[in-house]
């Protein structure tokens, strides 16, 4: 069954949402088959982001992600990854649907990156790679 890499940020611990939003994607019907608290590292994140070195919000983005532990879960089902983004809305929370993840918990704190709780892999490529980036 397809499978992908989901990532609760900093931002969304910190703020106490890991089981809310876990249990989100839960109730929408995807099967939890692994998961971890941990700690990233630059050398994680350099592979995670590796499309995004370069661009203006790449160094604050591993600021962030470098600020508190998060919670790395695998999700499997039919068509989970466009799922799950889906659920997780548009990356700017502020705009974000109401009725998802980031439009029912994030907005823009004045950060010069979109702390927006949630990572969601995009394709069945970047999910094989991010799930052994963070699970090896
Ligand atoms: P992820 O599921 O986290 O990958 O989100 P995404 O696919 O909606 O966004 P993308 O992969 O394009 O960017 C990765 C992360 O970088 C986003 O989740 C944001 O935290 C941050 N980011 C992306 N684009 C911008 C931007 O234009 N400005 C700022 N400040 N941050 C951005
Ligand atoms: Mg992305």
């Amino acid at each position: 069954a397809e499978r992908t890499l989901i990532l609760v940020k900093p931002d969304g611990v910190a703020r106490g949402l890991s089981g809310t939003i876990l249990a989100r994607v839960e109730a929408k019907g995807y099967k939890l088959v692994d998961m971890k608290y941990v700690h990233a590292t630059r050398e994680i994140l350099k592979a995670h982001y590796a499309e995004h070195v370069g661009k203006p919000f790449y160094e604050p983005l591993v600021e962030f992600m470098l600020s508190g532990p998060v919670v790395a879960a695998v999700f499997e089902g039919e068509r989970v990854i466009e799922g799950f983004r889906s659920l997780a809305g548009t990356t700017e929370p502020t705009t974000a649907a109401p009725g998802t993840i980031r439009g029912d918990y994030g907005r823009d704190w004045g950060l010069k990156v979109q702390q927006n709780l949630v990572h969601g892999s995009d394709s069945v490529e970047s999910a094989e790679k991010e799930i052994s980036i963070w699970f090896g």
